[in-house]
């Protein structure tokens, strides 16, 4: 049983691969770089491959059909960037590696309360010792609505984290979830989420129909003082109108773990570069702003649960079993 696991990172991955390869009986190439045309040639004999969110387009997968190669699996949630038509044309069963949505839900939930709290300066200033309070005073959750636009996985999780803090909590989505309303969460419209909301958390995906859902007219309507939270996709907000939003002091406060066009620029260290992203530096700028850089997700549960779960799938296709993971 031989699997080519591409771009594994030596910091978090390698000791697990090693664990779960022995564990699961399988002999594992690992290979720190991304599936290319030149290093296609190291899948020659394994069954399957093991990716994360590099493409994968029709010509590459062909090569790997070309090495003998019969399944993909990646170790992410999206799976848009493998060409999943090509793969099944070529004969490739292509799978996924889903992970839990609590890590991204407890960060959703920090940064609500970094951003009412306003810890960016808190944190500024006690690196230079100054311990001065002025332009720090807080506000507290149980004073606050809290609106999730999104109650998938991760929404509901944030409903359920604030549960605790005795916030008023609001919903919306396209679908209604019952298990949300069962636990006293009022759905409401999107005109009354921006009326009612002092902070807004995005977790919904991003769609032709909710880009920039919340642009200067949705701003307009909202709360004077609202604290926008994205842990979402960059897209859902567009960032020109935040950053008017920020600068007239209609909007309070923002928690943004995505932004626009992060794609290329995150985990790779860019110290020494001149980065094109006009929007990002600003944001990064402004004192109630917190910007990460997407990896809300990063936690040791995510990281065993796709390296585990993706060799696991592995396993069950190269044994004919029912896999959970095809997708
Ligand atoms: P999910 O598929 O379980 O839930 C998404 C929810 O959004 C669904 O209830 C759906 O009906 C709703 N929705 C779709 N379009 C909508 C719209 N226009 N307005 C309101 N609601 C809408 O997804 P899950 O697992 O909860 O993830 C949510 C999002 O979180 C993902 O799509 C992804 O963009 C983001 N994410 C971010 C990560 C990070 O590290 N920052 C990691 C994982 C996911």
């Amino acid at each position: 049983m031989k699997v080519t696991v591409y771009n594994c990172r030596s910091f978090d991955e390698k000791g697990l691969f090693e664990k779960y390869g022995k564990e699961l009986g399988m002999e594992l190439v690992l290979c720190p770089d991304a599936p290319n045309m030149e290093n296609a040639a190291l899948a020659k004999g394994s069954t399957c491959i093991d990716i994360i969110t590099s493409k994968m387009p029709k010509e590459l997968l062909k090569v790997f059909a070309e090495n003998g190669v019969k399944y993909v699996t990646t170790r992410t949630i999206g799976y848009d960037h493998i060409d999943v038509k090509a793969a099944k044309e070529l004969g490739l069963t292509v799978a996924n590696a889903p992970y839990g949505p609590c890590g991204v839900a407890d960060y959703a939930v920090m940064l609500i309360l970094m951003t009412i709290r306003k810890m960016k300066r808190i944190l500024e200033r006690t690196n230079i010792q100054d311990y001065s309070l002025q332009g720090i005073q807080g506000r507290e959750l149980k004073d606050l609505t809290v609106g999730v636009i999104g109650t998938g996985r991760i929404g509901r999780t944030v409903l359920k984290n604030l549960s605790g803090f005795g916030c008023k909590r609001i919903a919306y989505d396209l679908y209604e979830n019952d298990e949300v309303k069962k636990d006293g969460v009022p759905y409401v419209s999107l005109e009354e989420m921006w009326e009612m909301a002092d902070v807004i958390t995005l977790h919904a995906p991003l769609t032709e129909d909710n880009y920039h859902m919340i642009n200067q007219e949705a701003i307009a309507k909202m709360k004077d003082g609202v604290m926008l939270i994205n842990t979402a996709r960059g897209g859902l907000i567009d960032s020109e109108a935040l950053i008017c939003g920020i600068e007239s002091g209609k909007i309070g406060g923002a928690g943004l773990d995505v932004v626009e066009n992060e794609f290329g620029l995150y985990y790779y260290d860019h110290k020494s570069d001149i980065l094109n992203n006009r929007e990002l530096a600003v944001l990064r700028g402004f004192p109630n702003v917190t910007v990460s850089h997407h990896m809300a997700f990063y936690t040791d549960d995510y990281v065993e649960t796709v390296v585990r779960d993706s060799l696991l799938g592995c396993k069950c296709f190269m044994e004919n079993r029912e896999n959970p993971w095809e997708v």
